[in-house]
């Protein structure tokens, strides 16, 4: 195969990418998603400051374009992300609880009956774990007013409102066996033996050096797979250059294939010069739209 996406799908996985609606009308930019892909995922237009921006009122033009866009292109979309602290509204902050619990499951409800049937995957929860070695559930609007029963209300919400969509939760910093990924391997473990509805955990893959690819990446996603999900790398990015970067993707290409419950890998964003790490080079594309060592170490992983 000679694009991402059908080595991805000769081994049963998808290959995908993060999508700007706003860079769609980049010739370069929509050949080379078109060409390399087969999944998508909206990089900010379906999140809650994009598609309800005040109370009730629902704005789905740019995500329109991005599910329309892949769709045409026979490309799955993953939906991200649903609930999640940041670019929330404000609004949503100064809820009381009772109000916040029905603001939640009406957004749920709202954005995916939007899309109903057209998603493969949605991000449902997002990075609902603190850093570090607590295990602790971050502070948000949704934990503060809610408490821990609020992941567990999103899923059974999402379930209802899409039952065709496979449910995830994402995060980061969990790619490895640490104590964040421990404290989220504990609640999937708990929600399948309650019959909470989770059907896949997303692990973002955004790599650095002080956050380099870990050495039991392959292992800590087996055994997440051990628990009945699908595991997929979501928004994967690794910063530096040249072969370090190369061997550093195929690392991570490597782990997920030789796990059978890796579904699939997105990389966040298509090329280096639109990446939501200014001025960093962390994807498969230069600036110019060329394939990079990176590109050509995952072809050859795949
Ligand atoms: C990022 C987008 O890439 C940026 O354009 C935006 O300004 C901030 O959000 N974790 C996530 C993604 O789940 O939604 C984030 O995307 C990157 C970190």
């Amino acid at each position: 195969a000679d694009t991402l996406g059908s080595a991805a799908a000769a081994q049963g996985r998808y290959f995908g990418t993060a999508v700007a609606a706003g860079h769609l009308g980049e010739a370069d930019y929509a050949a080379t998603l078109d060409r390399e892909f087969n999944s998508a995922t909206p990089e900010n237009e379906m999140k809650w400051d994009a598609t309800e921006p005040s109370r009730g009122t629902f704005t789905f033009s740019a995500a329109d374009r991005v599910v329309d866009h892949a769709r045409a292109q026979g490309m799955d979309v993953r939906g991200h992300t649903l609930v999640w602290h940041s670019q929330l509204p404000s609004w949503v902050g100064a809820l009381g609880a009772a109000d916040l619990r029905g603001a939640m499951n009406d957004h749920i409800n709202q954005v995916m009956g939007r899309y109903k049937g057209q998603i493969h995957s949605w991000d449902v929860v997002n990075e609902a774990f603190q850093d570090g070695d607590s295990g602790a559930r971050r502070s948000s609007p949704f934990q503060d007013k809610l408490g821990d029963g609020y992941i567990e209300e999103a899923f059974r919400t999402a379930r209802a409102a899409d039952p065709a969509a496979k449910l995830c939760y994402n995060d980061y910093n969990t790619d490895g066996v640490n104590a964040k990924s421990t404290a989220v391997y504990a609640m999937v473990k708990d929600f399948k033996a309650r019959g909470v509805p989770i059907d896949c955990v997303g692990f973002q893959g955004h790599f650095n050096s002080n956050s380099p690819v870990p050495a039991d990446l392959r292992a800590n996603l087996q055994r997440f797979a051990d628990l009945g999900v699908d595991v997929q790398i979501t928004e994967l990015d690794i910063e530096g250059s040249g072969t370090a970067q190369a061997d550093a993707y195929a690392r991570v290409v490597d782990a997920c294939l030789a796990v059978d419950r890796c579904t699939g890998i997105t990389v966040w964003g298509v090329t280096d010069k639109y990446s939501w790490r200014s001025g960093g080079t962390p994807l498969l594309f230069d600036g110019n739209y060329d394939a990079k060592p990176a590109y050509d170490a995952v072809l050859a992983a795949l």
